[in-house]
């Protein structure tokens, strides 16, 4: 995307000016999508009048200057497609079409959003009843309706669902989306936001096709659904990041949930780098949850210019921290979240170190926007039931990281679809660093996992260690496993691995060179499956 993004840069360089600080990034890429969508409160039920006056309520409400510029229509303006496959809009709903609507947003300064489905049938057709939405999908129209959509009406996002396209039609995702974004380039010569939702991370080419991709069936105006989105994005931080983003679903601030819930819902969008879509009533919005959404800390802490997803660097006693780079890459300032999903208060207790930095830190609460007591050796703080603490640190020197999670990485082969036997996957393993593992690695080339910032400030030798769940003696006769570690290119093949699953987590030690700067690390087993994988620690060897 070009349009926008200098306007979008310079509002997050204004937001972070306005808290007191220059921003001194060059870097930057394309924020994730701010705005309103119709879906949460109204579903299929909207209408030219509604949307309008969403629109002007945008503006009186001040939300277009914190950053909210996209107003979206989902799901219910469908009418008909005539025997020559032209869409018709909703003759009592959108009586005028949708130009004039999408006329009306741009005579504000708003972007316009529009929806579509991949398949023949929406998904209002299927779980609202809405008859109109049956055979209006863009199944055999894909350029026709692009037309209509971006060149005739003049919309700048598309939101595409997959309710007809997956249950009716069972068709493939990646070749179904794929056509639909070439149709949509050839059609269309303006950059045009894409979003894809399938309900569950699609697959790596999704960030070829879209700026955003769902990750979770639809979100609900309850504390579990918010846990629920929060937990499906835990770990797949990797797959976001040059300008596409994982997409946690529309908010449901301003639709009665209790105060610390909306913060918490809210901070973890932000921190996630998820669009931040509003999903309630613009006109009735209660003026917390309005403060909430317009708080300019977190805002920037979406917008920031790096674009990248926070990762979790401690999970201990139900709680989780959450870690991100701020403005500029290993730099001293970073973003935290102590997130505390559980029924009991949780007491954080996070080194420094774990967030690599040391010295004297200075600590801002980006929730309440005040600053904290400085630190010099750890953060220490109580968080409430379903609660977050949200704090920019600022520490006195950057530390090498000595850690790299296989939860972390960037799995070639994963996908959330849930349609492969035998898929590369997460899975929760007592006793494994970050209590989780990668399983179901290697067996092909393409199923490897990777890191791509392996860090080293000097460059080097180093011990690597890598640590991986032990396979028995048995299952090892009868189907064998290796551990193939590529740094920059050059690959060690480990094939002599533990057997004795009695012990734990095994590990297994070798000797690698790394370059001043950045290093690429790969993890797979081309032609055998790997052990499940836990982690890779590396040490300078002195
Ligand atoms: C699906 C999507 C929702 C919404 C509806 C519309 O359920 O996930 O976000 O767009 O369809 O029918």
């Amino acid at each position: 995307m070009i349009h926008g993004t200098c306007k979008k840069w310079l509002m997050a360089v204004a937001l972070g000016i306005m808290i007191g600080e220059a921003v001194a990034q060059v870097n930057h890429v394309e924020p994730p999508l701010m705005g309103w969508s119709s879906w949460n409160t109204y579903r299929v039920n909207i209408s030219e009048d509604l949307i309008k006056k969403q629109a002007d309520a945008m503006i009186s409400q001040g939300l277009n200057e914190v950053g909210y510029r996209y107003v979206n229509i989902d799901d219910g303006f469908f009418g008909y497609r005539d025997e020559k496959g032209v869409l018709h809009t909703h003759p009592e709903r959108f009586p005028n079409g949708m130009k004039v609507v999408a006329d009306y947003i741009h005579s504000l300064g708003l972007k316009a959003g529009i929806y579509s489905e991949a398949g023949a049938n929406t998904c209002g057709s299927i779980w609202d009843a809405d008859k109109n939405g049956i055979g209006v999908g863009l199944y055999g129209f894909e350029r026709q309706d692009a037309n209509l959509f971006f060149n005739d009406w003049g919309f700048d996002f598309i939101k595409i669902d997959y309710c007809g396209a997956g249950q009716q039609l069972d068709l493939d995702e990646q070749e179904r989306y794929t056509a639909i974004v070439e149709a949509i380039r050839e059609v269309c010569p303006r950059n045009i936001s894409l979003n894809i939702c399938r309900w569950a991370y699609p697959g790596t080419w999704v960030s070829g096709l879209a700026r955003s991709w769902r990750i979770s069936s639809d979100i609900n105006p309850s504390w579990e659904s918010v846990k629920y989105i929060i937990s499906k994005n835990m770990y797949l931080s990797a797959f976001a990041g040059g300008g596409h983003y994982n997409d946690m679903d529309m908010l449901e601030i301003g639709r009665g949930l209790k105060p610390e819930e909306e913060e918490t819902h809210f901070g973890m969008w932000c921190i996630l780098s998820s669009p931040l879509l509003i999903g309630c009533d613009l006109t009735t919005i209660p003026e917390a949850s309005l403060r909430l959404l317009k708080n300019p800390e977190l805002i920037a802490l979406n917008q920031d210019p790096l674009g990248i997803q926070a990762q979790i660097v401690q999970h201990e006693n139900g709680g989780y921290v959450f870690v991100k780079d701020i403005r500029e890459k290993r730099g001293k300032v970073r973003a935290v979240a102590l997130y505390n999903p559980t029924e009991e208060t949780c007491s954080f207790q996070v080194p420094l170190s774990l967030l690599e930095l040391e010295g004297k830190t200075n600590v801002r609460d980006l929730v309440h926007r005040k600053d904290e007591r400085p630190v010099d050796d750890a953060l220490r703080f109580d968080v409430l039931p379903h609660g977050v603490k949200i704090v920019r640190v600022e520490g006195s020197r950057r530390l090498e990281p000595v850690l790299y999670e296989a939860e972390q990485a960037y799995l070639n082969g994963f996908d959330d679809l849930a349609k492969r036997k035998r898929g590369v996957a997460y899975m929760p393993f007592e006793g494994a660093s970050g209590s989780m593992v990668v399983t179901n690695l290697g067996g092909h080339k393409e199923n490897y996992a990777q890191w791509d910032e392996v860090f080293s400030e000097k460059g080097g030798k180093y011990k690597m260690i890598v640590r991986y769940i032990p396979v028995t003696q048995r299952e090892r006769e009868i189907n064998d496993r290796r551990l193939e570690v590529t740094v920059n290119g050059t690959r060690v093949t480990l094939d002599n691995l533990e057997t004795d699953s009695t012990q734990g987590i095994a590990q297994a030690e070798l000797a690698v060179d790394l370059q001043k700067g950045y290093n690429v690390v790969r993890i797979g087993s081309r032609f055998t499956w790997t052990p499940d994988l836990d982690c890779f620690m590396l040490a300078p060897v002195e």
